[in-house]
């Protein structure tokens, strides 16, 4: 706990109790950020290592959040969430929650974070310098999207099969570790568990894409696509379509890579053939360099939010 000042107290929760992340989850409501509209929180507080820094007002409330994971591998402290409620900001209460953050993160972990706009500036002109990848976020009409599947997909290749990702976890977890070569079981686990998945398998039983739509809250015309990795972009349109199948929203919002080649490539489909329009630009910066040797040819979408607890 730091000394009060600002007419605020400030805490480190490790790992929060769920009382404390819907707590956490009421500021990140007030700003009205995507995240906190699916269940994203519900994620966070099974994993082990997500952890928090709070500032919390005389009477009890969250004013301030910073929510940051420190998986076992890879070997990044990622900050995820970063908010002071708008009535409250400017008088330092962010910089004392950083100021504890990084009291509560061992110097050998790289340190990681996503951020749009003018904060990418002020991260990466302080202690973020080094640039990594960039997503652009896209949305349109789901019927578009049905649409242009339809006419995109010539042939259903009868070899595969798509199925419910749960019932085939192991293949899926090895699946998301040769893409992205990272050992998080834990998270696709749990991620799996409360998203709407999908996985096509070929006809040896292996998983050759993954990918998954999220339940909204708030917004619920909105439905949210992401990830979605396959092994070719054919592939990738047949999990789209069976994931778009039953979709209820009118509207869906992606996040793309966009500047891979696969990347692009999918960023113009869903511009050209969707009728999909840009939204923002999200961009990861570093503490220092930190190569993640993913396999960007086969990742077509993020899992939402970007502020995923490792690494997306
Ligand atoms: C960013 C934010 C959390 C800072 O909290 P705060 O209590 O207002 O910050 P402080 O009073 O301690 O700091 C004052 C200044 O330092 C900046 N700052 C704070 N922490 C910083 C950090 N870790 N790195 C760089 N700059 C930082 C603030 O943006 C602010 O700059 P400004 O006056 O030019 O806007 C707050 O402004 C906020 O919630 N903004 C909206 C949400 C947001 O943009 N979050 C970051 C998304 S990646």
């Amino acid at each position: 706990m730091s000394e009060p000042r600002n007419g605020a107290t400030i805490f480190f929760l490790d790992p929060p109790t769920e009382e404390q992340w819907s707590q956490i989850q009421g500021v990140v409501d007030q700003v009205e950020w995507d995240v906190s509209h699916w269940n994203y929180f519900l994620i966070l507080s099974r994993l082990p290592y997500a952890k928090a820094v709070v500032s919390v007002d005389d009477k009890g409330k969250y004013v301030g959040i910073l929510v940051f994971a420190q998986p076992p591998s890879p070997h990044v402290s990622y900050v995820g969430l970063y908010i002071v409620s708008e009535s409250c900001r400017g008088n330092g209460i962010g910089q004392r929650m950083w100021k504890l953050m990084k009291e509560h993160t061992d110097e050998s972990r790289v340190l990681a974070i996503d951020s749009e706009g003018n904060m990418t500036d002020k991260y990466r002109a302080v202690e973020f310098p080094v640039p990594g990848p960039t997503w652009q976020e896209m949305s349109g009409p789901v019927a578009q999207l049905n649409a242009s599947l339809q006419q995109a997909i010539q042939e259903k290749d009868c070899r595969f099969k798509i199925i419910d990702p749960n019932t085939v976890m192991d293949e899926v977890i090895k699946f998301d570790s040769k893409i992205m070569h990272l050992e998080r079981p834990e998270f696709v686990q749990q991620f799996f568990r409360v998203a709407d998945g999908k996985a096509i398998i070929a006809e040896d039983g292996s998983v050759v894409a993954i990918g998954a739509t999220m339940p909204t809250f708030l917004h619920e015309k909105q439905i949210r696509i992401g990830p979605l990795y396959a092994e070719n972009f054919n592939c990738m349109l047949m999990l789209l379509s069976a994931l778009m199948h039953d979709v209820k929203q009118p509207e869906f919002l992606i996040m793309a890579p966009s500047e891979t080649e696969k990347g692009r490539m999918f960023i113009d489909f869903l511009t050209e053939k969707s009728h999909s329009s840009l939204g923002s630009l999200f961009m990861r910066s570093f503490d220092r360099p930190y190569e993640c040797p993913t396999e960007w040819s086969k990742v077509f979408a993020l899992s939402f939010h970007v502020a995923s607890p490792t690494m997306s």
